[in-house]
């Protein structure tokens, strides 16, 4: 096994910066792809109706969502902070750049290839994109998976989480090439629901809930002040979870490969996650008040505490609906499904990345100590992305009392303000990534000023 550190930079100020590219790629893919098709999704809908194009482009923009840009900030940030949460230095670093272009190339070519998979070559740059992405997600697997190994053997809960989350990463890219490549073989565009289902299930609730959980269990309890719980219940809540996901997605590669949908075995799996995904933020402290954090950063723990009302809304719709598809004898209708991936990428995975983005990032902690930002930016972002994940997910809820018009048109609005908060993010991010290469070049030049064996001077704040 190789354990060198990831990456440095001369300057020594911030030495792992593996995090990087994967951020930058998130959202990269958020403007150009992911959140412009939430937008023009609806506004499409409203001109021209919905067709067959409208179709194959709301799979990819699901696509890009949830594994280019959900997919690439857990990525990266699990870079960075796997090895700080368990004191050792990331393993077989030489596969993270790998791990990027295999990744990168992956949801391009699904962005370019799906919506002319009809015609050659794109049919079989579609399919190439599903095993360009399972190689990509094995690099990031084995890393993660080894980083954390001892940690894991000692029972602890971020990092069971980070190797469930790995795995369940795994076993989504896998379904999601061998169908891609199927619907290349049969010369079709659109995966069927089912398929989609299956691969979308381990995504949402297996690698985002994962990685966003294993976060938040180690670091809520401090910014809230929360007294940590013991291992065990934090144990058993990440065992439900896991009991819960497997049911529901052997229930729906069931329906898949053989059919009728086991609705009861899907409803009791889909059942255990909501009550898991309850006790989980139970752990996290998070209706307390931020006392810990920074008056600088008190704002953002907004985001962190709507992420998990957002999380239990989530868990709540799914255990209603799954008992109320019980009682009638059917499966969990798609409404429903629909809704909850839109509470939880929205509510909960995005909220979650503006607020973790900020709270500990390296560029963003920067900024903090160059220019506190405003209170404004916490709590505006927050409260726009809260409003844009009920208007979405309301409009799917109420859709029979809504015509066509005003349910395309709530999702304007909630694209919208999704959209805006990402230009205004990532405008941030950029403007404290090119603060971060001053404050890199400054101390370079220090460095450099300073005869052998002197100290060097003391810096004046001004500068
Ligand atoms: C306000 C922002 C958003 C809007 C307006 C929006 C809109 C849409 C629409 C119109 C669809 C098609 C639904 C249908 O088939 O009838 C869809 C599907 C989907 N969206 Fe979003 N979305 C938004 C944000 C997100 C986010 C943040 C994520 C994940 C992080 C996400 C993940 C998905 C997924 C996975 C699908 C299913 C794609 C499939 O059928 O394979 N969306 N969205």
């Amino acid at each position: 096994m190789t354990t060198t550190p990831a990456s440095s930079d001369a300057g020594g100020l911030f030495v792992e910066r593996t995090h990087l590219p994967f951020v930058v790629g998130a959202f990269v893919i958020a403007l150009l792809g992911g959140f412009s098709l939430a937008l023009a999704l609806p506004i499409d809908a409203l001109i021209k109706g919905v067709s067959l194009s409208w179709v194959e482009h709301a799979q990819v923009h699901g696509h890009l969502q949830a594994v280019g840009f959900a997919g690439f900030f857990i990525v990266g940030v699990s870079y960075r902070i796997s090895p700080r949460f368990t004191a050792s230095p990331l393993a077989h670093p030489r596969l993270v750049a790998p791990s990027f272009y295999l990744l990168g190339a992956g949801v391009l070519a699904r962005f370019v290839g799906q919506p002319v998979a009809n015609l050659e070559p794109f049919g079989a740059l579609m399919a190439a994109s599903g095993w360009l992405e399972l190689a990509g997600v094995a690099c990031f697997a084995l890393i993660t998976l080894t980083t954390i190994s001892s940690a894991r053997l000692r029972g602890d809960p971020t990092a069971l989480l980070f190797s469930a989350g790995a795995v369940w990463f795994l076993v989504a890219a896998l379904l999601n090439a061998v169908w891609l490549t199927e619907l290349w073989l049969d010369d079709r565009t659109i995966l069927a629901g089912d398929r989609g289902a299956a691969i979308l299930l381990p995504l949402f609730f297996g690698v985002h809930l994962s990685f966003i959980f294993g976060v938040a269990l180690r670091t809520f309890p401090v910014f809230f002040a929360a007294t940590r719980s013991s291992l065990r219940p934090q144990q058993a809540a990440i065992a439900l979870a896991q009991l819960g996901l497997l049911l529901a997605t052997v229930a729906a590669v069931v329906d898949v490969a053989a059919g009728p949908r086991p609705w009861l075995l899907e409803a009791s799996g889909l059942t255990l996650v909501g009550i898991a995904l309850i006790w989980l933020t139970l752990f996290t402290g998070w209706w307390r008040s931020p006392i810990r954090l920074r008056p600088g950063s008190q704002p953002f723990a907004l985001t962190l505490q709507l992420a998990m009302v957002w999380c239990v809304v989530a868990a709540a719709l799914l255990i209603g609906a799954s008992i109320s598809a019980v009682g009638d004898g059917r499966a969990v209708e798609f409404a429903t499904f629909d809704a909850v991936r839109h509470v939880i990428g929205l509510g909960v995975v995005t909220t979650a990345i503006v607020g973790m983005a900020q709270l500990i990032l390296p560029e963003f902690a920067g900024e903090r100590l160059r220019r506190p930002p405003g209170a404004w930016r916490g709590t505006g972002l927050a409260l726009a992305l809260a409003a844009a994940t009920a208007l979405r997910a309301s409009a799917r809820l109420f859709e029979d009392q809504l015509s066509f018009e005003a349910f395309h048109w709530l999702m304007s609005i909630a694209g919208t303000l999704a959209l805006a908060v990402i230009v205004i993010l990532a405008y941030y991010f950029w403007r404290a990534l090119r603060g971060m290469r001053d404050i890199i070049q400054f101390t370079e030049e220090r460095v450099r000023n300073v005869a052998p064996g002197r100290r060097a001077p003391p810096i004046d704040p001004r500068s």
